[in-house]
């Protein structure tokens, strides 16, 4: 097959993650006979500082017409004190609203070679957990009225919550036919004894649950998830919630896994083009000194093989090879703990990976 992959290399780390996960893919299509032609475009502070725009257009027209999308980071301190409008986020945020990706796949699994570096008690680490984050990606106070008004105790803020029955729908069959795929558990976390969105949440998930009576559903409030995901994170399967929660809540996952770094995620709307990226930032504090750790960035160059272009073989190819080089024990510098095991860098890393694949 030929593939058009778009490529937003974006701030700090993205560019040494995104052409780590660049050099695995090349790999793979030689070994699978496929070809895959790399398109990049400008998004975030690296667009910025190009053209003025966080997202310019060519960007948006570029990822429209690829098959794929394969995102870095964007953000650094240099554009912290932007506009609002005019941040790297905004674009980011952006992308994800121009090509409708309302889906937001994160998994999070505990490595048994990396259980060392899970902060949890050994106990709960002995259960181990793997789970899926579902996370409502265009809508909610992310994209609702804000603003700045005079208020009764003088100037005040405003963000703004709402959820259409629509939105809430389409996101809650993505998680139970994500979880018909693996333990046919769905929890939906809301705070339904306070707000208004949750309540319409809780009530639209119950509905469409009744459309798939072979998978199990219960709510659980967010302020207990975060307890509970630290507590017993093996009773997750497939989470699902809006879109500040699963922002708060895959944080919080990415961390009982024992590194950010690991972990990649998927964007997905009604087509099967999406976007793919790893969940953690830009690093600026690490950039361009050859010490990011690819791995989540090339696990989700995986997820776009097997969710955009249905290469399965190819995806468990991947995902192999980075389980083969976590066990033989080859770490960068976030995933070595106390092993005492000495870090190889950005590059080191791609390299052992693609000696396994
Ligand atoms: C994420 C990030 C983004 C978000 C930021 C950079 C806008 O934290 O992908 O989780 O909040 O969605
Ligand atoms: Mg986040």
């Amino acid at each position: 097959m030929e593939k058009n992959i778009a490529l937003l290399r974006g701030d700090g780390i993205g560019p040494e993650i995104v052409d780590s996960a660049v050099k695995v893919l090349e790999v793979v299509a030689e070994k699978f006979g496929h070809t895959f032609n790399f398109m990049p475009y400008l998004i975030g502070g690296a667009a910025i500082d190009e053209t003025g725009n966080p997202l310019p257009q060519e960007t948006i027209d570029g990822c429209l017409a690829a098959d794929s999308v394969l995102l870095g980071a964007v953000g650094g301190p240099k554009w912290d004190t932007m506009p609002a409008n005019l941040r790297p986020e905004k674009g980011l945020l952006g992308i994800r609203a121009a090509m409708g990706l309302y889906t937001n796949l994160r998994p999070a699994k505990l490595y048994p070679a990396l259980k060392d570096e899970c902060p949890l008690r050994a106990d709960i680490v002995a259960q181990g957990f793997d789970l899926m984050m579902v996370r409502e990606l265009t809508g909610g106070i992310y994209f609702g009225e804000r603003g700045r008004r005079e208020g009764k105790h003088g100037p005040e803020a405003y963000d703004t919550e709402a959820y259409s029955v629509m939105e809430v729908e389409r996101i809650a069959r993505a998680a139970f036919e994500s979880a018909r795929k693996r333990r046919k558990n769905v929890i939906s976390i809301d705070k339904a004894n306070v707000l208004e969105t949750s309540r319409l949440w809780r009530e639209t998930i119950h509905r469409i649950a009744e459309e798939y009576p072979d998978v199990t559903c219960t709510d659980m409030l967010v302020d207990n998830a975060a307890m509970q995901l630290v507590r017993r994170p093996s009773q997750f399967d497939v989470v699902v919630t809006s879109n500040m929660f699963g922002d708060i809540l895959s944080d919080e996952a990415s961390q009982i896994t024992g590194s950010i770094g690991m972990l990649p995620s998927a964007s997905l709307g009604a087509t099967n083009r999406g976007l793919y990226e790893p969940i953690h930032g830009s690093a600026p504090d690490i950039a361009g000194q050859n010490k990011a750790n690819p791995i989540a960035t090339i696990l989700s160059a995986a997820m776009m093989l097997r969710y955009a272009f249905d290469m399965m073989d190819e995806a468990d190819c991947i995902e192999k090879a980075v389980d083969a080089v976590l066990n033989d024990g080859i770490r960068t510098a976030d995933i070595v703990g106390s092993s005492g095991i000495a870090p190889i860098g950005c590059v080191e890393m791609t390299e052992e990976v693609i000696k396994r694949l």
